[in-house]
């Protein structure tokens, strides 16, 4: 018998497959599925500070008018706090589910507010779901990174919750970042963000934003690259769409990971099929549970099993030139 059982977050899962931050996972009824079909945990639908604002009209919102216009419009607006507050004491109640609670902002204030909130509503956990390209050329990329760093920090110091911190992959060194980002106080981080792409529409001649497809490998080299080096854990978000792709990301060392457009494809029954995949490749290969498999294929365990590879940067470099000298 196969245990797939991880421990994430300080937080028990019955096993490592996450529902991410969705519409699937933006209502009670969403969540009831999502439980019903036996997933690990769920990550909230994301709040963002925008929701806030409507809020609480006393601050303003600082609001483009056409954008009012859709967060008025009820896309955003039924899903507001006050409501996810209900959402998780609900859920806490009724399933036997860690609930992760995601939050979007731009200002320390609303992120520190909003932990608080959660905190209270008797949330599992927290993610952070920092979104801010790099688009300033007056900005470095060091200024960009102290600005996620204070957020991690100021929320750690206002909430006990564990916190896992969603970053997108445009970060120049990310493993030292990475590291920095445990030292502030996140617990794990999910690799990545989901991100859009832009396009033009020659028809309008106006430009379009798109979301942008996962790219599975991206996330498998990091999870490799970050595992067992940079002091918090890692969950792999983007691009699963089987069981093999699981067992890929757990060897490179994932705790977890977080899956949406196959849901959103093939419906939250497939989790059941991915369990399988999953045990099934474990049975074979003599694994009694995640934890004997976990990293097993990361960076740092084949960097200590090719002999005299010394250094990172010397083992990657034999492993490019291998394969551009074929
Ligand atoms: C329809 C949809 C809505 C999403 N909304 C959010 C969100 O509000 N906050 C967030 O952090 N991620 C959001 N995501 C990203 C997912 O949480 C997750 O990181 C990503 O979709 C995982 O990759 P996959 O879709 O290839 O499985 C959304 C994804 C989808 C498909």
């Amino acid at each position: 018998m196969v245990d797939l059982t991880t421990d994430y977050l300080g937080l028990k899962l019955k096993n490592p497959i996450i529902v991410g931050s969705s519409g699937l996972t933006r209502s009670l009824e969403g969540i009831a599925r999502c439980a019903e079909a036996g997933a690990g945990a769920v990550v909230l639908k994301s709040l963002f500070e925008e929701q806030f604002k409507l809020n609480d009209r006393s601050e303003g919102t600082g609001l483009y008018p056409e954008i009012m216009d859709y967060f008025q419009s009820g896309a955003l607006l039924d899903y507001a706090p006050r409501k996810v507050v209900e959402i998780i004491k609900e859920a806490k109640k009724q399933f036997d589910l860690p609930v992760i609670a995601s939050i979007n902002c731009q200002s320390q204030r609303h992120w520190i507010r909003f932990a608080q909130q959660l905190e209270d509503a008797g949330g599992d956990a927290l993610e952070l779901n920092i979104y801010t390209l790099p688009i300033d050329p007056d900005k470095s990329g060091e200024e960009y990174e102290r600005s996620y760093l204070d957020i991690v920090e100021s929320v750690r110091k206002a909430t006990n919750l564990p916190l896992a911190v969603k970053i997108f992959h445009q970060i120049t060194a990310l493993p030292n970042f990475v590291r920095r980002l445990s030292e502030a106080g996140a617990q794990a981080v999910v690799l990545f963000n989901w991100f859009l792409e832009p396009d033009f529409d020659l028809r309008t001649m106006s430009s379009l934003q798109q979301k942008g497809q996962a790219n599975f490998h991206l996330v498998l080299r990091w999870i490799c690259l970050l595992a067992q080096r940079v002091g918090c854990q890692l969950v792999a978000s983007g691009g699963v769409r089987s069981g093999r792709d699981i067992v890929k990301l757990i060897l490179a060392g994932a705790s977890a990971v977080q899956v949406c457009t196959l849901f959103y494809q093939r419906g939250l029954g497939v989790i059941k099929d991915l369990l399988e995949e999953t045990t099934a490749w474990f049975n074979e290969h003599g694994f009694k549970n995640l934890s004997e498999c976990q990293g097993k294929l990361s960076f740092k365990e084949e960097a200590l099993r090719v002999k005299g590879s010394g250094k990172a940067e010397v083992f990657l470099r034999s492993q490019y030139i291998r394969l551009y000298t074929d």
